[in-house]
């Protein structure tokens, strides 16, 4: 029989296609990170409302760097805006930010804008937004082994375990995603959190993200709801 574990804790979305979007509406493709900040709002809201305890939004990955220098300043500005703008509001609805990366590889003000939120908000419980900023899945477990071998657990020779890496993880609480929603048609997980991601259920929607609302939402946890997960047992 297979185990059916229906529990959602935990969703993470690769937010893709901004770029797509806008350029089918034959506009600049920062118009398209504009409209992906609305969903962001329609989605958290959606997602507090269903009482999903954990939400991570990949929104910046480490390669990111490589694009054109006006779409990273441009993207960098709207994390900055969209946080002055709305961390009361997310206060207010009792959401706890986190952030999950290399947060102080980012411009000083915006990761002195992310690290205020995530005290600010320390003790909201509603829900868990984890924004992933210049982040990385290889990246994430390079910063694990490297602390790993700074600490007393190398010098004692220690035989690493999945419980002591988790330990050294950006956010070692976190329970696994038991979701990653990708939107776009793409069909990769293009660095987003590749040990947590082991068992994890994939979903992928042709929409593009700015287009993403609380049905497509709704339509992705019905997915999940018939999924077996089996966790290499019968
Ligand atoms: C996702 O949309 C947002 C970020 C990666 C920051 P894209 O900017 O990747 O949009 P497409 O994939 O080029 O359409
Ligand atoms: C993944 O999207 C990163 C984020 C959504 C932040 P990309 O658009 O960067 O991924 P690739 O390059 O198509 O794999
Ligand atoms: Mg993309």
């Amino acid at each position: 029989m297979a185990t059916e574990d229906k529990e959602l804790r935990h969703i993470g979305i690769i937010m893709d296609g901004n770029g797509r979007w806008a350029k089918s509406r034959f506009m600049p493709r920062i118009v398209g990170h504009h409209a992906g900040v609305k969903a962001v709002e329609r989605v958290v809201r959606a997602a507090a409302d269903l009482k999903i305890p954990y939400l991570s939004l990949y929104a910046f990955s480490t390669e990111n760097w490589s694009r054109p220098q006006n779409e990273v300043s441009g993207l960098m500005a709207i994390f900055k805006h969209y946080l002055a703008a709305k961390l009361n509001e997310l206060y207010e609805e009792g959401v706890r930010l986190r952030v999950s990366g290399r947060v102080n590889m980012l411009p000083k003000p915006l990761c002195d804008a992310l690290l205020e939120a995530e005290e600010k908000t320390k003790n909201n419980s509603r829900i868990q937004l984890i924004a992933c900023i210049n982040y990385g899945g290889r990246q994430e477990l390079l910063d694990a082994f490297n602390k790993i071998i700074k600490s007393d657990n190398f010098n004692n020779k220690i035989e690493l375990t999945e419980n002591i890496l988790q330990q050294y993880l950006y956010l070692p609480d976190v329970p696994d995603p038991d979701l990653i929603i990708r939107t776009s048609g793409e069909l990769r997980l293009s660095n987003f959190l590749l040990w947590e991601a082991a068992y994890s259920e994939l979903y992928f929607t042709n929409k593009y993200w700015p287009d993403m609302n609380k049905e497509d939402l709704n339509e992705a946890i019905n997915s999940f709801k018939v999924r077996n997960r089996r966790y290499g047992k019968i």
